[in-house]
């Protein structure tokens, strides 16, 4: 049997929240986006959060909705960009078909500067240089994911078929991978831990 959740991650404007919600309709299942559960949650926007509370209190509340999210089946889980940098979040999100959906910093860029959301970790008199640099230090965490799909140069509905195709056909044997496990200890983590100093180990540090 195929995989009972997917959950597709990837940097900001790589188009999780839209292919999420076509991939759902096209399986006939629910859709979940991490960032629009915390705002009905907590009755404001993302940026407000960051804003009034921290970005730690904003993590918190994504491990929440992570946790919650990952606890449903027959659900597309569409998350922030920030979540596979949190080991508890990758240990949650082995319980999916974990797709990451990717882009060149160009084309993110184009594709954010479009968008009506705000996004606070980006704002910046260079917001591409802004996004290559996060997204190389966030590579290493990107790593957790079954299936890795280019998303340049293709419309959503190309890469949510994509995903519907690879989901069918692959990803029961993913899931029984039992290599799979070693994969929510992230690079930086692994690289400290065969130096000696696991315990510096941070999210970031690609
Ligand atoms: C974030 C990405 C955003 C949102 C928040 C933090 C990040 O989601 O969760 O602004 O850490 O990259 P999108 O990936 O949907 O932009």
């Amino acid at each position: 049997m195929p995989a009972q959740r997917i959950a597709l991650i990837g940097f900001s404007g790589s188009g999780k929240s839209l292919v999420g919600r076509m991939l759902a309709q096209k399986i006939g299942w629910a859709s979940f986006d991490t960032d629009r559960e915390i705002e009905r949650n907590e009755g404001i926007s993302v940026p407000s959060i960051f804003a009034e509370r921290g970005e730690d209190e904003f993590r918190k509340l994504e491990s929440a909705a992570v946790a919650a999210a990952c606890s449903r089946t027959r659900v597309v889980i569409s998350t922030g960009g920030g979540v596979p940098l949190a080991t508890e979040n990758r240990r949650h999100l082995l319980g999916c078909y974990i797709v990451l959906l990717d882009a060149p910093a160009s084309a993110l860029h184009r594709r954010l500067a479009q968008s009506a959301i705000d996004r606070p970790l980006l704002r910046s008199e260079d917001p591409e240089t802004r996004i290559r640099t996060l997204k190389e230090e966030r590579t290493p965490f990107y790593d957790i994911a079954d299936l890795w799909v280019d998303t340049a140069g293709r419309t959503p509905n190309e890469v949510a078929d994509e995903i519907r195709h690879e989901w069918r056909t692959a990803s029961q044997h993913a899931l029984a991978d039992p290599a799979r496990e070693d994969r929510v200890t992230s690079r930086p983590e692994r690289r400290a831990a065969a130096a000696g100093t696991a315990d510096k180990a941070q999210p970031g540090q690609g």
